[in-house]
C-alpha cells in the first residue's frame, strides 16, 4: 500500500520533519531501509556502517538530507569520536535508531569463543555504546546551547 501511495506521489506526511537522526548499520538491512524512510519522512540522517562502498550508495539514493561515516559501533574510540562529530553537525539529536548487528548461524554447539566475542562486541556492547555515546553528545550539546544559546537549536518537543 505504501509502494502505492509512494508510486503515485500522494504520500507525504513528513512526520520526522526537521528532526536530527542517527543510524547504525545504515549501509544494508533494515538500516539502510531506515536511513531512505527517515529522509522520506523528513529527518535529517547521519548513517554510520563498516561497509562504506554501500554505505555510501545508501545516502548518495537516500538524498542530499542524508550522509554516511565510517564507523565500527565495537570500537568505543571511535564511536565517541563520531557520534561528537555527527551530532555536532546536525545541531543536536532526535532520534537514534542502532541497528548494526552482525548474525553467524552457526550451531550453538559449535560457536567458537572468538564469535561470541564478535557477537557481543557488535550487537551487545555495540548497541550500548551507541546509547551511551548518543546521549553524551546531546547532552554536551545542550549544556553548551544553554551557557551559549547560539551555538546550536534547542531538542524539538516530540
Ligand atoms: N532482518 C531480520 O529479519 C532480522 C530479524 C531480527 C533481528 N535481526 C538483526 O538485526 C540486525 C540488522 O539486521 P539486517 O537484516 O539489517 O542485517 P544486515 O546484515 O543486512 O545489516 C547489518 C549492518 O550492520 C553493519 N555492521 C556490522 N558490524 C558493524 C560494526 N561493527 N559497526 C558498524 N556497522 C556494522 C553491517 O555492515 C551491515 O550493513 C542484525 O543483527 C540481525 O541479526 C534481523
Amino acid at each position: 500500500m505504501l509502494d502505492d501511495m509512494l508510486e503515485a506521489g500522494s504520500y507525504a506526511p513528513m512526520l520526522l520533519k526537521d528532526r536530527r537522526a542517527i543510524v547504525t548499520g545504515g549501509a544494508s538491512g533494515i538500516g539502510a531501509a531506515t536511513v531512505r524512510a527517515y529522509v522520506r519522512e523528513g529527518a535529517r540522517v547521519v548513517s554510520l556502517d563498516v561497509n562504506d562502498a554501500e554505505g555510501k550508495r545508501v545516502v548518495a539514493d537516500a538524498g542530499a538530507a542524508a550522509s554516511y561515516v565510517h564507523c565500527d559501533i565495537a570500537d568505543r574510540r571511535q564511536v565517541f569520536e563520531v557520534f561528537e562529530r555527527a551530532v555536532a553537525g546536525l545541531g543536536g539529536l532526535d532520534v537514534m535508531a542502532n541497528v548494526a548487528g552482525v548474525e553467524r548461524r552457526t550451531p550453538a554447539e559449535n560457536i567458537p569463543d572468538e564469535e561470541w566475542d564478535l557477537v557481543f562486541g557488535v550487537n551487545v556492547k555495540g548497541t550500548l555504546k551507541g546509547a551511551a555515546a548518543s546521549s553524551t553528545s546531546d547532552r554536551e550539546l545542550e549544556s553548551a546551547a544553554r551557557s551559549d544559546p547560539l551555538t546550536t537549536r534547542p531538542r524539538k518537543a516530540p
